[in-house]
């Protein structure tokens, strides 16, 4: 008997994948750098023991798979990634593939799919989102690299991946790093979407004094409107449980310090490399960054005093309306980010299927990416909020992120994603803005130029100088 796919790195995540490939029916391969964990897999795989095997020696790993060959590596991102593919090289042929399944830096990607062009040998760099759970009961999967190779697997991914309504949240996406570029911007808008329920959870403590459990309601019942998604569900548990150790509620006891791994800061990097702008996901990534230098925020108190306590006079209404609007700008953000991308990269990124393969199994699932497919279904990739159904979404929801943020500011408490959001609305409806100014400040001190209304050209005006005696124009 031989494996259909082989997956290297038995790591959490790697070992769900497993047996989510096997409990699909498939034979699946596994190797791990340390061979004990190999017989420890096997020996556990329990009723999917029939659909596995595996070795702790590399190329007897190799050995058990089917021609043309796919091997998923699962190992942590970065120089492992590297490592591993060097050793695999030379025990492939023309026609197999490489596919990495870990968070890389896209940039990784491109130069490992370049590094393997001509060779015979594809690469394709997927993003898995779904965590544990997700990798062994279904995942979202977007793929990017060989086209050509990727029918090797795509039937197997495609089983394992998660299914909404019946359709799988696995799709090849694109060239080289189309794939993993679209899994760092799924994390981009993630970050955004914590972060803003982070901030709605804010007004609700400080702002109207509730409790976690009178919150965990809140939350409970906006998972049955238009939130309705899994970050909202499990915000409603993580403010439900208990702390067993002190009897009080365990988001009470959690330290206010949040880590990240890199996806979140790439996505705002790409951002910012692409010009597009992406102040809610940038807003996101900062947020954390000032979470973690929480001596310094202690300091800050004492000097400043923190936000006004159980002040605020805000409808839970408006909360609710005021965090489907800060996620319309989100996405507008994240999903403009990927057309700039396609653009830039010839990816032909398809917006809706990206939409659609995100509607179960991320972390980001929810309904309302159900109404992003719909919207970029008819292939335009303009910004969601020029989008119609979006555009009466906004018009209805835009007011109450308004008054949310006018909340939070008069009762000094940070809302930095919210509020940018609303700016980042604000400015994108603005058709005259002020950069005008900008532009006759520049050409003061650059003679950058600048263009006049109704007039081809650049052009430049004479401005005096400041420098006392020197020559006036
Ligand atoms: C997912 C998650 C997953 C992980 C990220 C974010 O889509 O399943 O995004 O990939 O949670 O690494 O982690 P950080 O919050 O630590 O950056």
């Amino acid at each position: 008997q031989e494996a259909d796919i082989g997956l290297i790195g038995l790591g959490v995540m790697g070992e769900n994948l497993a047996l989510n490939i096997a409990d699909n029916g498939y034979t699946v391969a596994v190797y791990n750098r340390t061979a004990g964990k190999v017989d420890a897999f096997l020996d556990n795989a329990g009723p999917l023991r029939g659909n596995v095997m595996g070795s702790g020696e590399l190329a007897a790993f190799v050995g058990m798979l089917k021609r043309p060959r796919s091997v998923i590596i699962m190992v942590q991102a970065g120089d492992p990634v590297d490592a591993v593919i060097a050793q695999l090289r030379p025990l492939l042929a023309e026609g197999d593939v490489i596919i990495d399944a870990g968070n890389a830096n896209y940039h990784d990607t491109v130069r490992r799919f370049s590094e393997l062009d001509g060779t015979g040998i594809g690469f394709l760099g997927i993003g898995v989102s779904g965590g544990e759970e997700g990798a062994r009961h279904g995942p979202s999967i977007m793929v990017g690299g060989s086209e050509a190779q990727w029918k090797n697997a795509e039937a197997v991914l495609t089983a394992i991946a998660a299914k909404f309504n019946g359709e799988s949240c696995c799709a090849y996406l694109g060239t080289g790093g189309a794939g993993h570029f679209v899994k760092t911007i799924h994390n981009g808008i993630e970050y955004a979407d914590m972060q803003m329920i982070a901030e709605i959870y804010g007004v609700m403590r400080d702002g109207l004094g509730m409790t976690p459990d009178a919150c965990a309601k809140v939350f409970a019942d906006w998972n049955k409107g238009p939130l309705d998604s899994y970050l909202i569900e499990i915000t409603g548990h993580v403010l439900a449980a208990m702390d067993e150790k002190t009897g009080q509620p365990l988001v009470d006891v959690i330290v206010d310090a949040a880590g990240q791994k890199g996806t979140g800061r790439w996505s705002a990097i790409e951002a910012l490399n692409l010009g597009v702008s992406a102040t809610t996901i940038e807003g996101a990534v900062a947020a954390r960054s000032i979470s973690a230098i929480k001596a310094e925020r202690e300091r800050g108190e004492a000097l400043y005093g923190a936000g006004m306590k159980g002040k605020a006079t805000i409808s839970l209404e408006a909360l609710e309306k005021a965090l489907l609007a800060g996620k319309i700008a989100a996405y507008a953000q994240g999903f403009a980010v990927m057309a700039k991308a396609s653009e830039e990269h010839g990816w032909n990124l398809p917006l809706d299927t990206i939409a659609k393969i995100w509607r179960a199994g991320c972390i980001i699932r929810s309904r309302f990416l159900d109404q992003i497919s719909k919207a970029f279904e008819a292939g335009s990739s303009d910004n969601l909020l020029t989008q119609p159904s979006f555009v009466s979404m906004m018009t209805e929801s835009n007011g109450a992120l308004r008054a949310v943020v006018a909340t939070c500011a008069v009762n000094e408490l940070p809302a930095p994603c919210l509020s940018s959001a609303l700016a980042y609305f604000d400015a994108y409806r603005q058709g005259r803005g002020t950069t005008n100014l900008t532009q006759g400040q520049r050409d003061f001190f650059g003679a950058h130029g600048f263009r006049r209304i109704g007039e081809e050209g650049d052009f430049h005006h004479s401005w005096p100088s400041l420098v006392e005696g020197a020559q006036q124009p």
